[in-house]
């Protein structure tokens, strides 16, 4: 997800989800109590992209005026002294324009207007670059070298032009970090989950209902039955392992808004006695927490488990982007062979995905960072009122929508960057700050900023 989900995008939906999940189908928004006015920050109404009523064109010329009127200036104006014209036709189409900017009215009534604003200079409280390392020197030398020995874009998709030296370089240390056979990098963690799931998908998908919105949406691309479990319900899920028999359970191992762990250990004693793959999200997890920060299924004992497969984003802890699915040898071939958004995407850069690599080799050593990363986000966790988080995220509540934009608008004004989740980027309905730790910020700058944040609630 993302502050990025804050000022991020989407039609509200059936059910609420974190950049989570479903948001199954687009609905007009619930009406809200009123709230006060949205702050700067989120106080567009209208998409622009979504003109409003009077959309019109001049009718389409028939034939018959066709020859008369060639259409140019100077014959119109000789038409015009003419006589009379026809008033102008609504287009066609004008209404499904009329349509999307009536729904953005409502949604932004709701206090659900998201913008994407070209960042200002501030305090970072809402990225995902969890231990700075999109800018640290030896990330960029290493992105700088491969940008100069390959040029800018990878040239091609994967099993065409787009695998470079350097692609299978991160796959190969991937694989080494997680404890995995083999690993296999997409240009998206969002491809990344929406390929494997269809890939491994032979049967049902159940998910945790808290599951990033990615992998809901590779259920349904997988076009198998799929349901949700209550979030880290380990009862729940053995009702539904027991009635769906799914193929696949989908979870994170660490919840991209709520910031909280799933118990991995049991989940995949569960699924694998049922005889399903469990495949672990470790979006917010590679990087920030198990062994060298290898994240949270090595955590829990199970690199290199038959049962459980592994997908994940550079664009986090890595500050990089690009999507990798690490599992047993035998889903490299599968993936190769059948596996759509693999096979028909263009490679991710090799310049990003070499500075991914020098990420990863610093991010193993970084346990110090690691060390500090938790340190702040109890700290956040504790000040804040939110649970204690598993790793770098907390999010606590902000009550609705409109105060929710508020504070954040507030902290944005005073030169700190927070996120602002609503629904439907929220598990559970409730519209909350996204606070994440970024451990390339100054211990001031950070302690200032949760001040800031602290002073700014409503
Ligand atoms: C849990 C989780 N999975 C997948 C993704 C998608 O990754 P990407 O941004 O690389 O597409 C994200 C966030 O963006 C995420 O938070």
């Amino acid at each position: 997800m993302s502050p990025e989900s804050a000022t991020a995008p989407t039609e509200t939906g059936r059910r609420t989800q974190s950049d989570v999940g479903v948001a199954v189908e687009p609905v007009t928004p619930e009406p809200v109590a009123e709230g006060p006015a949205p702050g700067p920050e989120f106080a567009r109404t209208r998409d622009a992209a979504a003109p409003s009523a009077g959309l019109a064109v001049p009718p389409r010329p028939t034939g018959a005026r066709r020859s008369t009127s060639p259409g140019t200036g100077a014959s119109r104006a000789a038409d015009a002294s003419a006589g009379p014209v026809a008033p102008a036709e609504p287009h066609p189409l004008a209404a499904v324009w009329d349509r999307l900017g009536r729904k953005a009215d409502l949604r932004a009534k709701a206090g659900l207007t998201r913008t994407a604003r070209a960042r200002a200079d501030a305090i970072d409280l809402a990225g995902n670059d969890y231990l700075g390392l999109s800018r640290h020197p030896g990330v960029l030398a290493a992105a700088e070298a491969a940008l100069r020995e390959h040029g800018l874009g990878a040239g091609g998709s994967r099993l065409v032009r787009g695998t470079t030296g350097v692609h299978e370089a991160f796959e190969a240390d991937f694989a080494r970090l997680t404890g995995t056979e083999t690993a296999v990098l997409y240009s998206s963690g969002y491809l990344a989950n929406l390929g494997a799931v269809a890939a491994l998908a032979a049967g049902p998908v159940l998910l945790d209902a808290h599951a990033h919105a990615s992998l809901h949406d590779a259920a349904r691309l997988a076009g198998k039955p799929s349901d949700t479990f209550a979030h880290n319900d380990l009862d729940d899920l053995e009702r539904q392992l027991r009635a769906l028999r799914p193929a696949l359970v989908a979870v994170e191992s660490v919840y991209s808004v709520l910031g909280d762990a799933a118990p991995l250990r049991d989940l995949a004693a569960l699924t694998s006695a049922h005889g399903a793959l469990l495949l672990v999200d470790e979006a917010h997890a590679i990087g920030t927490i198990g062994p060298d920060g290898a994240g949270g299924v090595a955590a829990a004992g199970l690199a290199g488990d038959p049962g459980v497969v592994v997908t994940a984003t550079l664009s986090k802890a890595l500050g990089a982007a690009g999507g990798v699915v690490a599992g047993p040898a035998a889903l490299r071939r599968h993936l190769h062979d059948t596996g759509r958004t693999f096979i028909y995407d263009t490679a991710p850069p090799p310049a990003v995905i070499a500075g991914a690599a020098a990420a990863l080799a610093i991010a193993r050593e970084s346990r110090s960072a690691r060390t500090e990363l938790h340190r702040r986000a109890a700290l956040a966790a504790a000040a804040l009122g939110a649970p204690a988080p598993a790793a770098g995220v907390c999010s606590p509540p902000a009550g609705d929508s409109h105060a929710a934009a508020a504070w954040a608008a507030r902290c944005a004004a005073r030169g700190v960057a927070v996120g602002c989740f609503r629904p439907p980027s929220t598990p559970d309905h409730r519209s909350r700050l996204r606070i994440t730790v970024n451990t390339g910020v100054p211990a001031d700058d950070f302690a200032h900023a949760l001040d800031t944040v602290l002073e700014a609630r409503p």
